[in-house]
């Protein structure tokens, strides 16, 4: 089946109870067992599975041509199950530019833990094979990244994982399936924020791992979600679900619409720089053009007059509203530097724009008049 088909049927059956068209959401937290003590629906206890988050790892496997998916209640709670899959002593590489909440899961909660990790750049591949040690077990890539949209060859950091024998893991939260399908490139975990696009309407927070293949790996973080129980809510994986169906045509218009606005903002006087795949300006367009159907609804833009001039731009905005996150109908517009940890190197005149739904020459409209203010 092709992608808009499984976006609406994968893990979508009429309901067998009731032939509801739209599924049930499951509130309840236990499950009736049959006479003889067994489960005959599969199901035993809310923590362990429930009917809506079955169908939505069903779902994201289908989506992102995986064995199996595992959905948690955060992106940052999927991250955490793959760290937590690792022992003590072993070692992390993940990149430079990656979402500020990884860096500091390594940083803060996993160093404590036993855990090394090294950040390096990623567009450098001798960086990746020379940060390699005996004890690495998982490089961990994020493209494009946050907030710079760096982008990172796929299959090539792939490659120098497995020739290593090390897993590879991708945050393919910015691009999701539509665009980008990372198991097909030779990684083996794919993370989601389902937070993001998949939910694409700012109302869910929730996170996915999807495996290339149902091994031990996926058995441990399997797990750490089941016993550990930062598990997706029934209506949370109901939401993912409805936004899914939808997700293909989303990309599609977040994509066109991005891509107007960054050819808008790239010749804007009072822009210093645009950050953008799929702007042939980019340092890795090409490798993005190659890995990427189209380049996703995320901007970085840095202005010239430094941190004054990116708050008086993101304060005078109408349409675009400022607030953190991304992925949803709505545009926003955020001074990143500012909602991150101390000591962060984003650049202090950097906005970090999620592109929306809304008709582009309204965004294009908006941007101008608050860059002229
Ligand atoms: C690329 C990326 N990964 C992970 C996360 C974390 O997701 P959550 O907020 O659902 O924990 C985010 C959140 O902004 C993100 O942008």
């Amino acid at each position: 089946m092709r992608f808009e088909t499984l976006a609406v049927h994968a893990g979508h059956e009429p309901d067998a109870s009731t032939g509801a068209v739209t599924p049930p959401i499951h509130l309840s937290t236990t499950f009736e067992r049959g006479a003889d003590g067994s489960y005959p629906h599969g199901h035993v206890y809310v923590r362990t599975s429930n009917p809506n988050r079955a169908a939505l790892e069903r779902c994201l496997a289908a989506l992102e041509g995986g064995a199996a998916a595992v959905a948690f209640s955060s992106g940052s709670a999927a991250t955490m199950s793959v760290l937590q899959a690792l022992s003590p002593g072993d070692h992390v590489i993940a990149p430079v530019d990656a979402y500020y909440g990884t860096v500091r899961l390594l940083h803060d909660v996993f160093v404590r833990w036993g855990l090394e990790a090294s950040f390096v750049d990623m567009s450098d591949l001798p960086a990746v094979e020379r940060a390699m040690r005996p004890r690495t077990r998982l490089v961990w890539m994020e493209t494009p990244s946050n907030p710079l949209l760096r982008v990172t060859d796929i299959a090539r950091v792939a490659e120098v994982a497995r020739a290593a024998g090390v897993r590879s893991a991708c945050d393919n939260t910015w691009a999701t399936p539509v665009l980008q399908r990372p198991l097909a490139l030779g990684v083996d975990l794919v993370m989601h924020a389902t937070t993001k696009y998949l939910g694409g309407h700012s109302d869910v927070l929730g996170g996915a791992i999807v495996a290339r293949e149902d091994d031990e790996m996926l058995a441990r973080i399997r797990a750490i979600q089941t016993t550990g129980g930062a598990v997706a809510s029934p209506f949370d994986c109901w939401l993912v679900m409805r936004g899914v169906r939808t997700l293909p045509y989303r990309m599609r218009a977040h994509s066109a619409n991005a891509q107007a606005v960054a050819e808008f903002l790239r010749s804007h006087a009072a822009v210093e720089a645009v950050h953008y795949p799929g702007l042939d300006t980019h340092p890795a367009h090409d490798v993005a053009a190659r890995q990427m159907t189209a380049f996703g609804g995320m901007i970085a833009v840095q202005l010239r007059g430094g941190r004054d001039r990116a708050m008086r731009v993101a304060a005078n905005t109408r349409v675009f509203t400022r607030a953190t996150s991304l992925g949803g109908t709505e545009s926003l517009i955020e001074h990143r530097a500012s909602v991150e940890h101390p000591g962060t190197t984003t650049p202090q005149n950097l906005l970090r724009l999620s592109i929306g739904l809304e008709h582009v020459d309204d965004l294009i409209e908006d941007l101008g008049q608050a860059l002229g203010a």
